[in-house]
């Protein structure tokens, strides 16, 4: 059945890059509105949806640091369930500030984490909640099931049509084995764990970025990288929340704040020769890059 179900999934995945955008949360489904109440989408200016993030604080969205467009451009959207339709739901709040990790690197992925200080406090009620999140260093063994949700994007012209959220539930895979030489072959670090099935078929993807896997009640990981979508030899790359949490704190508590400010500066691709292609490595997994290819 599972078997079934990836060889319709590859069947399904187009050659073209519009349509491989739309594929969103790989074999996945729809949870019911806003059952999962902690997740946000991170929009452009123009109402684009480009990344996930969780709300941590209601002053505080966790999300990655290539999911930095530069504040200006961005807006924190909480309570939403269909992108692109008013559900009466959402609650809109503009970036007071991003804290991008300071050893973030875009090349290795490496420290892929951001927190996002909102301008006004989201209100927490029937459709918003806060993510707690795992201690400082707490590990997850390999098999332990997990969620990740996400929106994908809407299409390269920036139209906007209505995009329902959707989530997969995939088990851990060890570091060794996503570290190892048929996998990541040693493009993991210790800032990163691995969640995927074996069978390959369920995945995070492009526009996820950012978002959360949740194991346990708690956001673990933070969507950030991988190889193709649901390939069961690349199994979906993720920052390993637990080893920044007090890094987290730290920030909350506004005890590092020379990090401050990062507002218009960054608004650069990444990578954006890898995002029309299914067979490039290490594609981030944000719309940035994207846009910027068109
Ligand atoms: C990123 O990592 C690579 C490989 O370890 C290293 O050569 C490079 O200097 C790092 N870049 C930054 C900005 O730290
Ligand atoms: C590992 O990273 C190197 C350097 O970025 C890259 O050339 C190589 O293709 C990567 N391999 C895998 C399997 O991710
Ligand atoms: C992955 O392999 C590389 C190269 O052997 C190593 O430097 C790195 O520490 C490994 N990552 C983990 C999490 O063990």
């Amino acid at each position: 059945m599972v078997m079934l179900l990836f060889l319709v999934l590859l069947k399904l995945i187009p050659a073209n890059c519009l349509d491989f955008v739309q594929g969103r949360i790989v074999g996945g489904y729809t949870p019911s509105p806003n059952s999962i109440k902690y997740i946000v989408s991170l929009q452009s200016s123009k109402g684009q949806h480009f990344c996930g993030g969780s709300l941590v604080h209601k002053y505080w969205v966790l999300t990655a640091a290539h999911c930095n467009i530069g504040m200006d451009q961005m807006m924190v959207v909480a309570g939403d369930y269909t992108l692109g339709a008013y559900e009466g739901t959402e609650q809109y709040s503009k970036p007071l500030s991003l804290f991008p990790h300071p050893q973030y690197n875009r090349s290795t992925n490496n420290a892929d984490i951001m927190l996002i200080k909102l301008s006004a406090p989201v209100e927490l009620n029937r459709y918003v909640s806060l993510a707690p999140l795992p201690k400082q260093n707490a590990g997850l063994l390999a098999g332990r099931m997990c969620r990740v949700s996400g929106w994908g994007s809407t299409s390269h012209s920036g139209g906007l049509t209505p995009l329902t959220l959707r989530t997969v539930k995939l088990p851990i895979v060890s570091n060794s084995k996503c570290n190892g030489s048929s996998s990541f072959s040693g493009n993991i670090t210790a800032n990163m764990i691995c969640a995927g099935s074996s069978m390959g078929g369920k995945d995070a993807c492009k526009g996820d970025s950012g978002g959360p896997l949740v194991c346990d009640g708690r956001v673990y990981g933070l969507v950030s990288w991988g190889n193709g979508c649901g390939d069961p030899r690349f199994p979906g790359v993720y920052t390993a929340v637990s080893r920044f949490r007090s890094y987290s704190d730290q920030i909350e508590q506004n005890k590092m704040a020379s990090h401050s400010q990062m507002g218009g500066s960054s608004a650069s691709c990444l990578h954006p020769a890898r995002f029309c292609s299914r067979v490039t490595v290490s594609a981030a997994r944000s719309w940035k890059g994207y846009e910027c290819a068109w």
